[in-house]
């Protein structure tokens, strides 16, 4: 079958995209007849995605008028101009009256035209000493540095969730596990801090990434610098950048500042998963550790009984578009020669949609650690099961018979089978029991064979004894407030 040939089926086509994109709104309603100017314009296209630059794109205009001013390049009755031009279409911009053009490319163009139209020759000035490569790279700067400061913020508040969650559950006792299998007793406020250590180091990853990046590439112009008397510092410095790119090669085509807060975010969206999964698992009905309420489940259009966790879910999932993000970007930057490639337009949308997905992720998350409730009753019992102390009758076999550590773990697994024959849990066996194993057993063994035992002794550095945990949330308290 010929399909794609079939002239009758080609015109079915058009005019399904035809009634997609609304008929005469787009040149695409023609797409199989378009001409080459209309192909170029539609490949060419950045406006529906960079008008989210606009903000960062004025602000860099007006440090540049500025600087211009300041350095006689330009008058300082033009600056005052273009300083009220620009205003005047942030305000455009911000109210929704603004006419973007496709016609115009991208938002550098659309907002110059603009500028022109409103105040003439003084906005024709405006690009003097500066070209859309410098602009671009100091606008995606911007934006990229304003959503890390954002990302700290958040992971600030994530962190003050778990920290409560840790305060109010430092003698919660609970199964901790390796292999997803019973291991040993740990404390609910001890596996929240652990997610706390990843946020935190997640939220100086951010800023690591932002001191590095807070350099300013405009007055790099085109490629090679300018001719004109410009100062880099002095816009550099009033766009909040520590000093200007050393290099203009390197300044217009540099893009590893997104590719590193890509990085970060990926990983950080690792961790938002590994807490979402465990959030799925703790909410089912086989665990029933946790329990949320209806602002973060939802429930099931034909099961009544179901609550479920969509919303652990869709963060579990997030993280896919964002190392999604992260492989576009570094493979458009792959093998790109110096200096400044149309490749460099594809890093928005990558960037865009993997900051968006991460600032709700880490929203929605920090909403739902709030909102979870440990079933106490539920974590204790889970926590007793699977012979979780027979570590502890180990160690107690070592530390008061003296035992070899190797042969205190063969007397305890003939005595973890003997429990599991009698269907009991360790603390539940008889002292003549388990003197029949090894002679030397006293009454004192019942004090490491519970739970909260077994817990509240592991009191080494890090440890999960409730003492600990406490400790290192007196530590947080006084770093997070
Ligand atoms: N829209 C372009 C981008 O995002 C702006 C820079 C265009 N520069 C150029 N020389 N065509 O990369």
């Amino acid at each position: 079958m010929r399909i794609a040939f079939d002239k009758e089926n080609m015109d079915d086509m058009t005019k399904d995209i035809k009634n997609k994109t609304g008929e005469g709104q787009t040149m695409w309603g023609g797409r199989f007849s378009a001409s080459p100017g209309e192909l170029m314009q539609a490949i060419n296209v950045s406006i529906g995605f960079d008008r989210r630059l606009a903000e960062q794109d004025i602000a860099g205009s007006k440090a540049h008028s500025d600087m211009l001013a300041a350095q006689g390049i330009i008058t300082a009755k033009d600056r005052d101009a273009i300083h009220q031009g620009l205003d005047e279409i942030g305000e455009e911009i911000a109210n929704g009256t603004f006419a973007f053009s496709d016609e115009l490319e991208d938002i550098h163009l659309n907002i110059e035209a603009r500028l022109k139209e409103k105040i003439g020759e003084a906005g024709g000035r405006l690009h003097t000493g500066r070209s859309r490569n410098d602009q671009v790279a100091t606008d995606f700067r911007l934006w990229v540095r304003g959503k890390l400061d954002m990302f700290e913020a958040q992971l600030t508040k994530l962190m003050q969730a778990l920290l409560d969650q840790a305060e109010a559950n430092t003698d919660t006792i609970m199964p901790g596990f390796t292999h997803l299998q019973s291991a040993q007793p740990v404390t609910f406020g001890h596996h929240m801090l652990a997610y706390l250590e990843m946020f935190a180091r997640d939220r100086s990853r951010f800023a690591d990434c932002r001191t590095r990046m807070n350099e300013s590439p405009l007055g790099a112009a085109a490629l090679a610098g300018t001719p004109y008397p410009i100062n880099r510092d002095m816009t550099a410095e009033a766009l909040g950048f520590d000093r200007p790119m050393a290099n203009s090669l390197d300044a217009v085509s540099a893009r590893d500042f997104a590719l590193e807060a890509l990085a970060a975010a990926s990983i950080c969206a690792a961790h938002l998963s590994r807490l979402s999964e465990e959030i799925v698992i703790w909410t089912s009905a086989q665990f029933q550790f946790v329990s949320l309420t209806d602002a973060f489940t939802t429930g099931s259009s034909i099961m009544p009984q179901k609550r479920n966790p969509d919303a652990a879910e869709l963060i579990r999932a997030k993280v896919g578009r964002i190392v999604g993000a992260l492989t576009s970007l570094t493979i458009v930057m792959k093998g790109l020669p110096l200096a400044y490639s149309k490749d460099m337009q594809e890093d928005k949308e990558p960037v865009f949609d993997a900051f968006d997905a991460l600032e709700l992720g880490l929203a929605a998350m920090a909403g739902m650690v709030a909102d979870m409730t440990p079933n106490k009753d539920r974590l204790a019992e889970a926590a007793g099961a699977a012979f979780s102390t027979a570590t502890d009758l180990a160690d107690w076999l070592v530390m008061n018979l003296n035992m070899p550590f190797r042969d205190a773990h063969h007397v305890t697994g003939t005595i973890v089978a003997m429990a599991e024959n009698q269907g009991k849990t360790l603390d539940a066996l008889s002292l003549p029991d388990m003197q029949s194993v090894e002679a030397g057993i006293t009454d004192d063994v019942f004090r490491v064979l519970t739970p909260l035992a077994s817990a509240s002794s592991r009191t080494s550095y890090g440890g999960t004894a409730p003492s600990e945990v406490m400790k290192q949330v007196k530590r947080w308290r006084d770093v997070l407030l």
